[in-house]
């Protein structure tokens, strides 16, 4: 058995992927790597690139299934150009306190910022907030704000507030939030308000993506704008696609996840407390787009249909009420998308996110291990089949939108 690499994990019997790397034969005298790593053949398009031992393959929504085997051991795409940098990464100390950028300020992105500015940082994991904006005036206004957050004599450490240039991003911060748009849907605008923010959104989302790729980025690349699936893989394949062919060169797919589950959530929460359902708040789980084909059971194992049907319809509506009380919902969707969930991402605690499985993102109850990989339930076999539909329905409206430009 050879080991390469000196830092916290180590490659097995890899000499080419070794020599790349740098990476010499491991002494014997070294302390125990925290990962041994195994190459393996996948599909970079479809599959994560870098795998941890719980994760399980297969297609669709097999992975969320108890049922279906694990890898059992960490595993690499060896033929990815990408993978060397994040093997580095992986390779690397792994942060103790995080260096979080907001990019876009709006209502959504505001309100996140202050809930996670208000937070100590031995709660939130989070030392450094870095704020990013394409409006100065906007910047300026939540610099002079959230610099203010502070409580007398308190012993709570904050996380530091900073202003950063675009060009400053991507070397500045470990963890990336995506939470600008162009625009929208106001109040009273008719059908769907996520799916037409697309192509907007993607725009503004390119010019981040170009940044993270002049600095390298190998840290963690969050969406919260919407549609928020669409968006995640557009980032997936925008960031690695050169002249319309796949280079696999950018962020890896387990490094990009969707934030937004989290409101939708909430939403059937409230919902189930109101009905004095006591159970959901453990058994019950929220799967799928944060759009109205989102998937809310009571029970995960065990799914009662009328419970179920109602928790998702409150997920599904819980914004056109607001929007039909004229106001734009964004105090929900910030604190229960994004400053709850983001802390317990952070530190490696189950939550809700939306996560690459097989070529799409899909929301799920996931954990960050290395990537932020969905976590298996023992799902209830009719479940599974709604939960396959649903994985079926966002890979054809990935392929009706293009998002892959090897599929234009
Ligand atoms: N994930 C969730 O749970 C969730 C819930 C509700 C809404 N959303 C979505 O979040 C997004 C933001 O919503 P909002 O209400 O905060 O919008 P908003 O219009 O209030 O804010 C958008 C922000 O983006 C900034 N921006 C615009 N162009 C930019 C650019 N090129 N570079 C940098 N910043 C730029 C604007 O200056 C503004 O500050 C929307 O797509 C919305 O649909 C997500």
């Amino acid at each position: 058995l050879t080991l390469f690499g000196a830092g916290r994990v180590a490659l097995e019997d890899d000499v080419e992927t070794a020599d790349r790397l740098g990476w010499t034969r491991r002494r014997r005298s070294a302390d125990e790597p925290e990962a041994v790593l195994w190459p393996r053949d996948g599909d970079p398009q479809r599959e994560p690139w870098i795998a941890p031992p719980a994760w399980r393959s297969g297609r669709g929504v097999a992975p969320l299934d108890l049922s279906t085997e694990t890898l059992g051991a960490w595993r690499y795409q060896r033929g990815v150009p990408g993978v060397l940098r994040d093997l580095q990464r992986l390779s690397a100390p792994a942060p103790r306190s995080w260096r979080v950028a907001i990019g876009g300020l709006g209502r959504v992105g505001g309100t996140a910022a202050a809930a996670l500015a208000s937070m100590p940082e031995r709660r939130s994991g989070i030392a450094e907030l870095l704020l990013h904006d394409g409006d100065a005036a906007n910047l300026e206004r939540w610099h002079l704000e959230l610099q203010s957050v502070a409580g007398w004599r308190g012993t709570a450490r904050l996380p530091r507030v900073r202003r950063v240039r675009l060009e400053e991003v991507f070397h500045a911060c470990d963890v990336f939030l995506f939470a600008a748009a162009a625009g929208v849907p106001p109040v009273g605008a008719e059908g769907d308000v996520r799916y037409v923010q697309f192509e907007p959104n993607r725009e503004i989302l390119h010019a981040y993506l170009e940044q993270a790729r002049r600095s390298d980025f190998a840290g963690l690349f969050l969406i919260v704008s919407d549609p928020v699936e669409c968006l995640a893989l557009a980032a997936f394949h925008d960031s690695n696609h050169e002249k319309g062919r796949f280079a696999g060169n950018g962020l890896a797919p387990e490094r990009i996840a969707g934030l937004a589950l989290g409101v939708m959530w909430g939403r059937s929460l409230a919902c189930a407390r109101e009905a004095g359902w006591e159970t959901v708040a453990r058994r019950g789980a929220a799967y799928g787009p944060h759009s109205t084909e989102v998937v809310v059971v009571d029970d995960v194992a065990h799914p009662d249909h009328r419970r179920s049907a109602a928790l998702a319809r409150a997920a599904r509506e819980g914004n056109l009420e607001l929007r039909r009380m004229g106001f734009l919902p964004f105090v929900g969707p910030a604190l229960s998308s994004v400053a709850l969930t983001l802390p317990a991402l952070l530190q490696g605690r189950e939550m809700l996110a939306s996560v690459f499985l097989d070529g799409v993102y899909f929301g799920a109850p996931a954990r960050l291990q290395w990537g932020v990989f969905p976590t298996a339930k023992a799902l209830d076999g009719g479940l599974r089949r709604t939960l396959a539909r649903a994985h079926a329905a966002l890979s054809s409206r990935a392929h009706e939108l293009a998002i892959s430009p090897s599929e234009r």
